[in-house]
């Protein structure tokens, strides 16, 4: 799929009209696009630069552009809840998925996260994605390659149950593991096997004794650095003159993030000093 340049067939456009409606398709030369405002021939559109206006046949303009990775995941078809971009995007920085990553994750869910793990290893990396439901396997299957037009082929998504992976399953140990699951903790035994010295491992809880189990868990384990916790809100604002003013609804809660990192084997992690309270 290309990601930029005029457009061509086989494209994903996405057209938006006055009152800031989606209409997105794929572009297929002869083919024609129908809305109740009139007619557009896809021609029309196969070669122009992104951000042209194309006009219906009953005069009303539609901006065109190729549909985002955002677009994609906050409108496709999904079997388990997704991970909202707010949070992929600490992921992608704080779990430190680099060029050339291999990760493993799991559940694949819908496959929103997925998406963003195999464009930010790219094609020298690897994205493993474990998933439980064949239902929701199949959701993040049609929706990944739906969305790169393709199943890359640095992606693995297995049915399977993520305690029951190991490294020889994943060709070596992983550099990121990252886990969106209800119940994480049972599975820290598994992420230490299967994760490189120094590697980081991410989870994402949305609930407080959620939280509180994983972080002890980690504790418990004695293998990992001390785990960090947080949460990221994000408030719109509408910027119009004097009216202007943060918008007055958001998505309050997603989820926690929990970041902690492994040690070397046969290290115990160093207690972390707490100052002394006057
Ligand atoms: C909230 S969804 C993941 C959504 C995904 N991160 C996304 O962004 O689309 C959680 C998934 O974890 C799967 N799951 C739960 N336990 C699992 C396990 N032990 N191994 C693999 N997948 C598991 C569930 O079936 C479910 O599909």
């Amino acid at each position: 799929m290309a990601y930029s340049g005029p457009f061509q067939p086989g494209d994903k456009v996405q057209l938006t009209d006055p009152k800031r409606r989606h209409f997105t398709f794929e572009l297929t030369p002869g083919a024609h696009f129908h809305t109740h405002k009139g007619m557009i021939a896809h021609d029309e559109i196969i070669g122009s630069d992104e951000g042209s206006v194309v006009t219906s046949t009953m005069g009303t303009d539609f901006l065109c552009f190729r549909h985002l990775m955002v677009d994609h995941v906050l409108s496709m078809p999904r079997g388990a809840a997704v991970i909202y971009p707010k949070d992929t995007g600490q992921i992608l920085v704080e779990g430190d998925i680099f060029s050339g990553a291999r990760v493993l994750e799991a559940g694949a869910g819908s496959g929103a996260l997925s998406m963003a793990l195999l464009r930010a290893v790219g094609e020298k990396g690897h994205v493993f994605s474990y998933e439980l439901r064949e239902d929701h396997l199949s959701f993040a299957i049609d929706n990944v390659t739906e969305y790169f037009g393709q199943q890359p082929e640095h992606w693995s998504p297995r049915l399977g149950d993520f305690g029951e992976v190991t490294p020889e399953d994943l060709g070596g140990p992983v550099d990121r593991v990252i886990l969106d699951m209800v119940e994480p903790w049972h599975f820290l035994e598994t992420v230490k096997n299967v994760l490189i010295p120094g590697g980081v491992f991410m989870t994402y809880v949305a609930t407080v004794p959620q939280l509180m189990n994983i972080m002890e868990g980690i504790r418990a384990q004695q293998c990992f650095t001390e785990p960090r916790a947080w949460e990221t809100l994000l408030r719109e604002w509408r910027v119009e003159g004097l009216a202007t003013r943060p918008e007055h609804r958001m998505n309050a809660h997603t989820a926690f993030l929990v970041m902690t990192r492994r040690l070397a084997d046969g290290v115990t992690p160093p207690r972390p000093q707490r100052k002394a309270r006057r």
